[in-house]
């Protein structure tokens, strides 16, 4: 048995809610680690190496409500590294696993720590072939762009006459989706985008060509637009999202896995009675752990995003709130990952 630290260095997040102008805090320290005795059976003690900076980790570390719902906070909803001591028969020291769970980053603690004890329950195996780092390279956002394309190929939208969409192209999920879509799949794929300076990007990713987020986006209040997209992969919602479903052929799929732009959808009935548009939604945590493993196992060789896996941006923990501030004000792209200290 591995000797079992004392403390884990984490960056945490702190307000005080009942003060309307309180300051976020966020900083990085010591927090001490409950030893073998001290956690239920059933729980395994990782030590984590990297974590990765999905949209949702950047509102946990501005203490968004929503999402930090306890404070103090560990966020990361990514983790990967290796088994330091094991209460569960189910798993043995010394194996490299993923941790993934809801609760990971938003109830509970979450990967921007050293070391985290888990529930066995929680644990994936790091697909052979993927280091712990890509594993939390391709993280939520590769896995949330897996399962949306797999519901384009199982509703029928792929091999269409009309391309595909991905909007939010140049973020996480949007970058993954087309490098899945066009270079593992052989897809025509149109990249939606509110950055000019991504377009050589995006195109190098795969896309076919490159829209504009403004020359996109039809805020008329046409019930259906030409159609001009066999489905599509929406992770920005409101207008973005209900143009996308205006402008799908018939019988198309949306899958609809983010809300960056917005929560609100002011649509009428004709795209899905006249078209027989499928607007499909996704939600990365609702599978169960064999369906995630099997996920994870295609994404980790047959839909292996290599070219994103080149891109990834390294950083420590000092670096992380300016790549949040990044992520919120949308000037960042592709994906950033935490080298946690080792212990
Ligand atoms: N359903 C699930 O299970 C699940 C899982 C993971 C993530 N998500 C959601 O999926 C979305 C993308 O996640 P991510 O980790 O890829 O985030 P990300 O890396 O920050 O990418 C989001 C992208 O959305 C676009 N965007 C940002 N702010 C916007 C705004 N105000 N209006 C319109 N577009 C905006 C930007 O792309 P462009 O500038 O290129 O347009 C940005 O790069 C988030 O909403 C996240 O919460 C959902």
């Amino acid at each position: 048995m591995s000797q079992i630290p004392q403390v884990s260095v984490c960056f945490e997040v702190n307000t005080d809610r009942t003060e309307p102008d309180a300051v976020v805090q966020q900083r990085v320290h010591e927090l001490p680690v409950p030893g073998l005795n001290d956690v239920p059976d059933g729980h395994v003690l990782v030590a984590i190496s990297h974590s990765s900076i999905n949209y949702k980790d950047a509102l946990a570390a501005v203490a968004h409500p929503g999402v930090a719902r306890k404070l103090p906070l560990v966020p990361g909803i990514d983790a990967a590294g290796t088994i330091l001591a094991s209460k569960s028969s189910r798993w043995s020291e010394g194996t490299p696993v993923m941790i993934s769970d809801e609760a990971f980053g938003t109830t509970q603690d979450g990967g921007w720590r050293q070391v985290a004890w888990v529930p066995s329950e929680w644990l994936l195996p790091i697909p052979p072939g993927l280091t712990p780092a890509q594993a939390c390279g391709l993280g939520t956002a590769g896995i949330t762009a897996a399962w949306s394309v797999r519901a384009l190929l199982d509703h029928g939208s792929l091999n269409r006459e009309f391309p595909l969409l991905v909007t939010g192209a140049s973020g996480g999920v949007g970058s993954f989706a087309i490098e899945i879509l066009s270079k593992r799949l052989g897809q025509r794929v149109i990249a939606v985008t509110g950055k000019p300076s991504q377009e050589a990007r995006l195109l190098d990713l795969g896309a076919e060509s490159v829209l504009l987020r403004a020359d996109f986006e039809d805020t008329t209040t046409r019930s259906l637009l030409s159609m001009r997209w066999a489905g599509g992969i929406d992770t920005v919602g409101s207008t973005g999202l209900n143009t996308l479903i205006r402008s799908t052929a018939d019988a198309g799929c949306v899958a609809a896995c983010g809300m960056a732009g917005g929560t609100d959808l002011n649509l009428s009935v004709y795209p899905f009675i006249l078209r027989g548009v499928i607007l499909y939604g996704i939600d990365c945590t609702r599978y169960s752990p064999s369906e995630k493993t099997a996920m994870w196992q295609t994404l980790a060789s047959d839909w292996l995003p290599q070219q994103m896996l080149q891109e990834l941006e390294m950083i420590g923990l000092d670096e992380v709130p300016d790549r949040v501030f990044a992520l919120i004000e949308n000037r960042h792209s592709g994906r950033c990952v935490i080298e946690l200290p080792p212990i």
